[in-house]
């Protein structure tokens, strides 16, 4: 980097959101390199607004790590994270963060107590978990986010941001298996949350409806029975054709594993129970004449299942 953009990030750095009032930090090590002529307001600013309009780089992101790990103040720590996050959106930044040993920096701050920078940091882990390499590091996370998301208040942006970070990291069968314990718990937070919550959590059932090493751990979990009502004609279609392919898929794994013609016995109250049973088929049926076409065409790759 230049001479005067690394001094004027200098000064943006000590004087990180002095516009705005707060303490200064004292980010270079050594003696301050500021030079006259920098305006600190400008540059601070910049970087942790979400304006800088240019990729940072890895000093850069260097230290705003080292921000965020040594500030105690709640809105710097948010901002930094949202600054982290939002570099973390281009895939050079995402092996640099890694690289800088960042991931644990940032997934730490999902501990806090304080539930908008344990968004933030969420939504940054989101990002940066892009990369397959970084997935392996956010992975020691997911415990923690799972018990979040279940036990987190119901539709807030926190459980949503830890329901997107979940999906982002099953987009492959990697980590699927970390979740094969709060599959009950996954059919609770489907079946009590809103629209919003619905569809986050379908596309993480989607996506761990696909692996065969989960179709029992999802067909055995216990599911309350409301679970049949997502299968009246009325459900908004983004979920209806969400709760089609998640049975689809089962359906597909099943028979691949010969285990829909073995017809195993139908544990009560299980998620099996509730797919294969009369009322079900009966809800199926009826989803044939559906007004939506995609709705239709679906229910018909299902029903060759029954
Ligand atoms: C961020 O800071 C810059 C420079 O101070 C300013 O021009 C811009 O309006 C700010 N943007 C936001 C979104 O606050
Ligand atoms: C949580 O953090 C936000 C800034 O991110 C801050 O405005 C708020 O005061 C903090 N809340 C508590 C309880 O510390
Ligand atoms: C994450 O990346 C997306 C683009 O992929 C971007 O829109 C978003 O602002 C980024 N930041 C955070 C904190 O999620
Ligand atoms: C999460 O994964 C989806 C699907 O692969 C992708 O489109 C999206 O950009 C990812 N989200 C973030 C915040 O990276
Ligand atoms: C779900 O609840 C959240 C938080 O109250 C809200 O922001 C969101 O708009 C709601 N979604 C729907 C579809 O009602
Ligand atoms: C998970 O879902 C995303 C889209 O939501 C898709 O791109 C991806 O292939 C799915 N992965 C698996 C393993 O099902």
């Amino acid at each position: 980097m230049g001479g005067a953009r690394a001094a004027g990030w200098v000064a943006a750095g000590l004087a990180l959101g002095a516009g705005a009032g707060f303490c200064l930090y004292r980010l270079a090590r050594g003696p301050r390199r500021s030079k006259r002529g920098l305006r600190s307001s400008e540059s601070a600013e910049d970087l942790t607004n979400g304006s800088y309009d240019d990729i940072l780089n890895a000093e850069q992101l260097q230290k705003l790590l080292y921000l965020l790990e040594s500030t105690e103040d709640p809105v710097i720590t948010e901002r930094a994270l949202v600054t982290l996050g939002n570099s973390a959106a281009f895939s050079g930044n995402q092996a640099i963060i890694r690289e800088l040993g960042g991931i644990p920096v940032v997934g730490n701050k999902i501990n806090s107590p304080n539930h908008s920078i344990k968004e933030k940091a969420l939504n940054a882990l989101n990002n940066l978990s892009v990369n397959v390499e970084n997935q392996v590091k956010i992975k020691v996370f997911v415990h923690q986010v799972c018990e979040d998301v279940m036990s987190g208040p119901l539709d807030s942006a926190v459980q949503l941001a830890g329901l997107r970070l979940l999906t982002n990291m099953t987009v492959t069968n990697e980590h699927q298996h970390m979740l094969s314990g709060y599959a009950a718990d996954l059919f609770r937070v489907l079946l009590t949350g809103n629209g919003t919550t619905k569809v986050q959590v379908l596309k993480l059932l989607v996506n761990l409806s696909e692996n065969p090493a989960m179709t029992e751990g999802l067909l055995t979990a216990q599911v309350d029975s409301s679970f049949l009502s997502l299968f009246d004609g009325h459900t908004a279609q983004e979920i209806l054709l969400r709760v089609l392919t998640l049975f689809q898929n089962i359906n597909n794994c099943l028979r691949r594993g010969g285990l829909l013609a073995i017809r195993p016995p139908l544990p009560t109250g299980s998620l099996f129970s509730l797919l294969y049973g009369e009322d079900c088929v009966q809800k199926m049926k009826a989803l044939v004449y559906h007004h939506d076409v995609e709705v239709r065409e679906k229910v018909l790759t299902v029903i060759p299942g029954f």
